[in-house]
């Protein structure tokens, strides 16, 4: 049985009184038992969060993390600072570090061994452009998001992974991928999955689709055979959307 997981990333929204209200909305609500949820607010916000959500069935995720482990890197926050204010999730590989913060594949790799090895699980993103997608050269790119980074993983690394797939056009534009395109790309990473870890992980390992996710569509991607939930922007920082999202499975 895989999981369903409904996960906000925040951005770089909210001020503390603004997010704290937001964590109180969402973990005062039961959600139902078919799905986890997760929310990744901003680093300053992650210690009060925490004391808000330890309760609750809400698992508290960072939006980054550090490729090194400590040291005269400033500004940057290390995978053991994170774990010791009660984060348990870090998202690695947002399209948005990529592009405007050029991390790279090495990087990447860098930042989740680092996750990993703090005890913290890892949602790892991958997704092509619109240029791509426009080639037809999606899974190209997205199989060598995998490879770079997280293929480099052991198999029990593996299984503390979540990977998110969302194509860059789809993400905060109002255009989402279709039911069909996104299932189609699912199951290509599920595949490649297993090609390279086996059956047993590729059965297990939850796998979300994030880009303008929102409640009028959620239902229709979450029906998909492949897609086990999704990674949520906008449509996470009100708590009545991302509850509706996250009571999308059927
Ligand atoms: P969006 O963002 O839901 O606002 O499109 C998703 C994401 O970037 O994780």
């Amino acid at each position: 049985m895989r999981k369903n997981i409904v996960a906000g990333n925040w951005k770089m929204n909210t001020n503390l009184t603004e997010g704290i209200d937001l964590a109180r909305g969402i973990a005062s609500q039961n959600p139902n038992d078919k799905v986890e949820l997760i929310i990744a607010p901003p680093f300053t916000h992650l210690s009060e969060i925490h004391n808000i959500i330890k309760d609750s069935k809400v698992f508290l995720a960072a939006q980054n993390v550090s490729e090194h482990t400590s040291g005269a890197y400033t500004g940057e926050v290390a995978a053991n600072m994170l774990k010791s204010v009660g984060v348990g999730l870090v998202i690695i590989g947002h399209s948005e570090r990529r592009a405007y913060f050029k991390e790279s594949g090495e990087a990447l790799f860098k930042k989740i061994k680092n996750a990993l090895a703090e005890g913290m699980k890892v949602i790892y993103c991958v997704g092509e452009g619109l240029e791509e997608r426009e080639k037809g050269m999606q899974n190209e790119v997205v199989k060598k998001q995998l490879e770079e980074s997280l293929f480099l993983l052991s198999e029990q690394e593996m299984s503390n992974v979540i990977i998110a797939y969302e194509p860059v056009w789809a993400i905060g534009t109002g255009k989402t991928a279709s039911p069909e395109q996104a299932q189609e790309m699912h199951s290509f990473i599920r595949k490649s999955v297993q090609a390279k870890y086996g059956q047993a992980i590729s059965d297990t390992i939850s796998l979300l689709y994030g880009g303008s996710c929102k409640p009028s569509n959620a239902q229709e991607l979450f029906a998909q055979k492949d897609i086990d939930g999704g990674l949520i922007g906008g449509a996470a920082l009100k708590a009545e959307d991302f509850l509706k999202i996250a009571n999308s499975f059927s």
